[in-house]
């Protein structure tokens, strides 16, 4: 296994009721929060109700409306209101977007320029107000994790910044909040958490032997239970299970000992940057696209090994098996009610080789990706989804 190093300082809140100790944690901080959520699920849900009664207390201001695929204008104005007011914690009460939102201005509130700054050089974030989250969507695993995926309209870029300070401090992951999800949501968000865990997991370390069991796990789960939740949306087991996945999948546990960089995410990013896609229906379109691309002689025994373990196919040969697991993957997503065409979300040819281009500069997959791959390569990729 490579030299890792491990530190994930989030307290995790998990399971039924667990928001009650909000006004406790945050005070230790102080008591004038900015709430940042998106576009009026949490007051449908009650969830809204709920936070203003536990934190009774406190001084709360709002940043409301914050829209799948975070905005740098959204960011600015968070930004804003923490340095007027002197807020002393971030709140998001949401999924990966308000998430995402509320971990960038919890920097750029103590930064003086264009935030814009900090997501292209991590250098300049020094300092960061402490972020609470309470989730209500399983999906990026942003409520364990360090990184932000920001959207600036103007340049059409969709980039991250990650950073250590940007951990929350505590998340409450509640999987009752997840019941009033609807099934696309569901559906794209159990695609994120299983893509997660296959950018780390086809990687060309072969040594991380715990980490590719444990990988395999956790996708089966997300086969068992993202179904279930679709039918069921209330149903606890399946919400449970999905919700503690997601945290897991993308907390570094799965890359541990492994490395390298990631491959369907940066060309998938490109997507929802210039068509504004929900993140997970780009990556459900692409990654069959990306398996069959990358398989050969060279990839077969790892595509083979996903295939028995996680899929139970039971094809002797390497490439015929390895096969059967990229087929069975694409029907799943399909199975889940997610598209398969780009066509079917809107996008045609036109934007597909700026978007390739922009893939491979602003990501490892020209140099450290399992299979490296140039712009032409994710043009036809993307060509393969039209
Ligand atoms: O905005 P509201 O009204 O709350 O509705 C949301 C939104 O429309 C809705 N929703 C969320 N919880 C709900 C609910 N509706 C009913 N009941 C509930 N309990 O679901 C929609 C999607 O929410 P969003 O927060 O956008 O979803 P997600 O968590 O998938 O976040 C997507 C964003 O995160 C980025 C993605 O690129 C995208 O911008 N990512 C962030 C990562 C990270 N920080 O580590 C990694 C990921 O790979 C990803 O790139
Ligand atoms: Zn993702």
């Amino acid at each position: 296994m490579n030299n890792y190093e491990y530190h994930v300082p989030t307290d995790i809140r998990f399971g039924r009721d667990q928001i009650s100790c909000l006004d406790k944690e945050i005070g230790k901080f102080g008591n004038k929060v900015l709430m940042v959520y998106g576009g009026g699920s949490i007051k449908l849900s009650g969830l809204y109700d709920k936070v203003y009664k536990i934190l009774n207390d406190f001084e709360i201001y709002e940043l409301p409306g914050i829209e799948p695929n975070p905005k740098l204008s959204s960011v600015k104005m968070g930004a804003a209101i923490c340095k007027q007011y002197g807020i002393e914690a971030v709140l998001a009460v949401g999924g990966g977007s308000s998430i995402d939102a509320a971990k960038h201005i919890a920097c750029a509130a103590f930064y003086d320029g264009d935030p814009w700054d900090l997501v292209l050089d991590r250098s300049l974030v020094t300092r960061a107000l402490p972020i609470f989250t309470v989730l209500t969507i399983s999906a990026t695993g942003s409520e364990m994790n360090p990184g932000a995926v920001i959207s600036n309209e103007k340049t059409k870029e969709k980039l991250e910044i990650n950073h250590p300070l940007l951990y929350p401090t505590l998340s409450v992951c509640d999987p009752s909040y997840q019941f009033t999800l609807p099934a696309r949501q569901t559906a794209a968000g159990t695609v994120d958490i299983l893509s997660h865990i296959m950018e780390q997991y086809f990687q060309p370390n072969d040594h991380a032997y715990i980490t590719d069991r444990l990988s395999e796990v956790a996708m089966k789960t997300c086969i068992k239970y993202g179904p279930i939740a679709i039918a069921e949306p209330d149903n606890y087991e399946a919400r449970s299970n999905l919700m503690w996945t997601g945290s897991l999948a993308l907390n570094h546990l799965f890359t541990f000992g492994k490395g390298g960089a990631w491959s369907v995410h940066p060309i998938e990013h490109e997507l929802s940057a210039f068509y504004d896609i929900t993140h997970g229906v780009g990556l459900a379109i692409l990654t069959p696209a990306w398996m069959k691309h990358v398989l050969s002689d060279e990839t077969a025994g790892r595509f083979a090994m996903y295939a028995r373990n996680v899929w139970d196919v039971s094809q002797e040969d390497d490439m015929t098996a390895a096969k059967a697991g990229i087929l069975r993957t694409q029907r799943f997503f399909r199975e889940l009610g997610m598209p398969d065409k780009l066509s079917e979300v809107g996008i045609d040819d036109s934007r597909l080789s700026e978007m390739a281009a922009e893939a491979i500069r602003t990501s490892g997959l020209s140099t450290r990706a399992y299979v490296k791959l140039n712009a032409s390569d994710v043009e036809n990729i993307y060509r393969e989804c039209l």
